[in-house]
């Protein structure tokens, strides 16, 4: 096939790409309640079933409109509201649409002259959102994912301490301990290790029973690291935790990162939609008090992926910390302004436009279409936990902070009957059989974990503001069906 350039002419493609539109129309776009989350197969069967294959000759148009059925018939469709099972659902038409022109224009936010428009809109972006934090605030970059946000965090509270780090390395400095709660998010520890800060010496801090960090407990094992000879470098606190959707006690934190001298980062990537929300702009006092914050408008705000910020305090930091200057791109005879070219602050080179589709979604829908969907979604994790509570099919994991609805599905056998032998190990098991029945038939994907020392329970959390309560008894009443059917 001679089609091999990458340019789209008329005459060979654009016949292709409307039906590459309709049969996104038709099969991934429009679902509905009726059609499946998933038609799951095995990897051993889907290696039978799908052509991955790629060969020497490219293949024919219509035998790629195939393969790309194939892709949508064998993948999960993450905006069928049944899709329940991450912190990231729905299918948002103003979100999507901006993602399919960006994906068109393939920009690339380095410099001015490449991203005129994204640039000046990224800019926009970060100060309306830090003038929700606070009258401090007023810079920030776009991360490729909450994960990556926390550690250029890690990096710019190690770089803040010790500026000589950027060009001597570690040895240049003590050995350095960061705190955070044993319910923190998994990146904190990859990313301490890269850094070369070590996985052992983030001091994991045993949460209460909410899920919460203690500040007494923070303070004295900050105490016993000073005694050991280490320096406390800086704490990450979390609103809106992974699992339990906790709030850690940010003003009481704060107060002990000034004593110490220690950076806060606060972990908002889940909680931190909540800016938009009036009603519930409360829970997150205190986030003014941080040195950075992460938050991921693709999660809470349902902005497709990726779409993560990271915010700091100090105007100058991200610059200094991550700049090198180089000179094919940052030339220093540019024929306009070269402050705007923001690309020198950040760790990428090339990077994708991700704020696009956030503006475009508050151009569509105004901050207050962002709190309507935070406060549907507060009034059905509401009804969930209600639910939970009134039937004795289910128990609740703990008391509900936020989204996050964790609880258990009981077996008639261990219903009333904690004290039986081998309990946590019978409960264990029912979370992921009844999974594995609802991935089987398609019908709903809800995450289960265990967490410390709680067996396996399911987290309702939906980002999903299109569901309703005859959703919630529709996913409960599923969950008892196929319960009852499997543990007798
Ligand atoms: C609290 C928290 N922080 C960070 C992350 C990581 O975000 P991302 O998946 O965008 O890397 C998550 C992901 O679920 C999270 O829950």
């Amino acid at each position: 096939m001679d089609d091999f350039r990458p340019l789209p002419s008329r005459e060979l493609h654009a016949d292709f790409l409307e039906k590459v539109v309709q049969l996104l129309f038709k099969t991934v776009v429009f679902t509905t309640r009726q059609d499946k989350v998933i038609l799951w197969r095995s990897p051993e069967d889907l290696e039978k079933q799908f052509d991955f294959e790629v060969r020497q000759n490219g293949e024919s148009q219509e035998k790629l409109l195939q393969l790309l059925k194939d892709t949508v018939k064998y993948s999960v469709k993450t905006g069928h509201p049944y899709f329940i099972n991450q912190l990231f659902s729905g299918l948002d038409p103003y979100g999507l649409a901006a993602q399919w022109l960006t994906d068109a224009l393939n920009a690339s936010v380095y410099t001015y002259e490449v991203a005129p428009v994204f640039t000046l809109m990224e800019q926009h972006i970060i100060n309306e959102v830090c003038k929700m934090i606070g009258p401090q605030w007023s810079d920030g970059i776009f991360c490729p994912g909450g994960s990556f946000a926390n550690g250029c965090a890690l990096n710019l509270a190690r770089f803040h301490r010790y500026p000589e780090i950027k060009k001597k390395g570690n040895k240049s400095a003590p050995p350095l301990a960061i705190f955070a709660s044993d319910e923190c998010h998994y990146s904190i520890f990859k990313f301490s290790a890269l850094l070369g800060l070590g996985e052992d010496n983030v001091v994991t801090l045993k949460a209460n029973d909410v899920g919460q960090i203690i500040p007494e407990d923070l303070e004295r094992k900050i105490s016993e690291c000073i005694e050991e000879g280490m320096v406390p470098l800086m704490v990450i606190a979390t609103m809106g935790t992974t699992v339990r959707g906790a709030f850690d006690p940010v003003n009481e934190i704060s107060v002990i990162c000034r004593k110490y001298n220690m950076w806060l980062h606060i972990d908002a990537a889940w909680g931190g939609g909540l800016l938009f929300s009036p009603k519930y702009r409360s829970k997150l006092n205190g986030i003014e008090n941080a040195d950075s914050i992460v938050i991921n408008p693709h999660k809470l705000l349902a902005v497709p992926q990726q779409c993560s910020m990271l915010l700091v305090k100090d105007k100058k930091i991200l610059h200094e910390c991550h700049s090198r200057g180089a000179e094919y791109l940052f030339q220093k005879d540019k024929y306009y302004d070269a402050t705007y070219d923001v690309g020198d602050r950040y760790l990428q080179c090339g990077r994708k436009c991700d704020v696009f589709k956030f503006w475009f979604m508050w151009k569509a829908k105004g901050a207050g279409g962002f709190a309507s969907h935070i406060d549907v979604l507060m009034d059905l994790a509401a009804y969930f936990e209600s639910q939970v509570s009134l039937r004795p099919e289910f128990a609740l994991v703990s008391e509900r902070q936020y989204m996050n609805v964790c609880f258990w599905f009981l077996p008639r056998y261990l219903r009333s009957r904690p004290n039986i032998a081998d309990y946590h190990a019978q409960l264990q098991k029912v979370a992921p059989q009844i999974k594995a029945v609802m991935v089987n038939h398609g019908s709903v994907m809800l995450n289960y974990q265990p967490l410390k020392s709680l067996p396996n329970f399911f987290r309702f959390v939906s980002q999903n503001s299109s569901l309703t309560t005859r959703d919630v008894d529709f996913i409960l009443d599923h969950i008892v069906e196929i319960g009852n059917s499997l543990f007798k």
